[in-house]
């Protein structure tokens, strides 16, 4: 049976959900139910997701969860996260609950600029090109007025345009390399209608260019994106504490503590095998402030990991110093995100993570989500220096190794019971269903 389809996209929901069926899922029995199972039954509600994407099917869940108690610039907040990692939200509430306690944490906006590209060819020098460019730069920026005009009025909108000559890298490549403030919008599609205007009126004024000879007045527009790579638009959140105030146990004390825990920092700011680790377990709380809050993830994730190699090596995110008895503890990361636009009025449940944040600015939201991801760094390198990870992720893990097993309630009670004292291992759980079966 051919596995190819034309038209596919104008079929109706139930009628791709059987040409699937027919063709993929024959094997699982009830694979058109299980799919049918997640619309929800508000038509209209169901509507609005259909629409966020092309050839939709069905929902997928993922759990919403909040993290209370976070200080932030003294003012408390609960943090809304989306993920399915059954720890994260256990050790972000953990390492809020700990900060609380030692003057919370506290965060600065460095920059907010955004950068979009014009990508282009010319079949001539970096001088003739750049007086042509200055002359002609003022008609590019009156070409985005009415585009931009809201957006000045909100106190944003394109910050400069610089022409930028890229030909060592490769032949005849310039750009317009373009700046902009886009205040509380991602601004995705206010900077790439921008810079598709710029490159149609820059082709338009080379291509009447007296000066430029007639293969010059071709210039070819190559593409126009903004950059999800934005080491400009910087938020900083740091908590720091007398070491004597960090975790002492018998096994270490605060002072071991801190200088084990400055080693593993150190370490991932080293190590690119353990910073990709350490920075995947920021991104963990990062990503699930961002994806609650109607932002782009994947944007986030490129910008933050581009930012962490921008010395040449891939590097840690976060940063752990000891001065004068003092434990400094802190991130710097890109964050291009919006508490306008795109999904933020859209999602319902996004609504609802922003007015559980108390409708932040893009600023402050930039502060809430570096702290997110500055938490979770914390839990985990805690974990990592102390226990080890396993206990705490186990204990959290243990449900779904049930469910995977079908546990009943009862038995999931028994079992949750006899895991409070004992190691939590795939193994001995299963054991221990087993036990509890027979
Ligand atoms: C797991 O999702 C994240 C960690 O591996 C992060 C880290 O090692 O720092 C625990």
């Amino acid at each position: 049976m051919s596995q190819k389809v034309s038209g596919f996209s104008k079929l109706t929901k139930e009628a791709k959900i059987d040409w699937l069926v027919t063709h993929f899922l024959h094997q699982s029995k009830d694979a058109k139910k299980t799919l049918l199972t997640y619309w929800n039954n508000d038509n209209d509600l169901q509507q609005l997701h259909d629409e966020f994407s092309e050839n939709t099917l069905t929902n997928f869940y993922l759990p919403f969860g909040i993290a209370p108690n976070f200080t932030i610039n003294n003012k408390v907040y609960t943090i809304p996260m989306t993920i399915e990692e059954s720890s994260v939200v256990a050790a972000a509430s953990k390492a809020a609950k700990f900060w609380d306690k030692r003057g919370g944490f506290k965060t600065k906006v460095i920059s907010t600029e955004k950068i979009g590209q014009v990508h282009f060819s010319f079949l001539g020098g970096f001088e003739k090109l750049s007086t042509f460019f200055n002359k002609i730069k003022p008609q590019l920026i009156d070409s985005i007025k009415s585009i931009q005009s809201s957006m000045k009025k909100r106190g944003g909108g394109l910050i400069d345009i610089e022409l930028r000559d890229k030909t060592l890298e490769v032949n005849n490549y310039y750009q317009l390399h373009c700046t902009f403030e886009t205040v509380d919008a991602m601004g995705a599609n206010f900077i790439n209608t921008c810079l598709e205007e710029f490159a149609q009126t820059f082709k338009v004024l080379a291509f009447n260019e007296e000066s430029f000879t007639e293969a010059e007045k071709e210039v070819e527009i190559i593409m126009s994106i903004l950059s999800n790579y934005v080491p400009n638009c910087i938020v900083r959140a740091e908590v720091s504490c007398p070491v004597a105030d960090l975790p002492n146990t018998k096994q270490l004390s605060a002072k071991a503590y801190a200088e084990k825990f400055v080693r593993a920092v150190r370490i991932a700011e080293k190590e690119p095998y353990r910073a990709v680790t350490h920075n995947k377990g920021i991104m963990n709380g990062i990503d699930a402030v961002v994806i609650a809050t109607g932002n782009d993830f994947r944007a986030i994730e490129a910008g933050a990991h581009a930012y962490a190699a921008k010395s040449g090596q891939y590097s840690s995110l976060t940063h752990a110093t000891i001065e004068n008895d003092i434990f400094n503890f802190y991130i710097e990361i890109p964050l291009a995100v919006g508490t306008i636009g795109g999904l933020t009025s859209l999602h319902p449940v996004v609504k609802l993570a922003l007015e559980i944040l108390g409708k932040p600015n893009a600023k402050e939201l930039m502060e809430i989500i570096a702290v997110a991801g500055l938490a979770q760094n914390f839990g985990a390198v805690n974990s990592l220096i102390t226990t080890g990870i396993q206990k705490g992720h186990m204990k959290m893990h243990l449900l779904n190794i049930l469910n995977q097993h079908q546990a009943t309630e009862n038995e999931k009670k028994a079992i949750v019971t006899y895991f409070e004292k004992n190691t939590v291992t795939h193994s001995e759980v299963i054991h221990q269903l087993e036990l509890l079966r027979n």
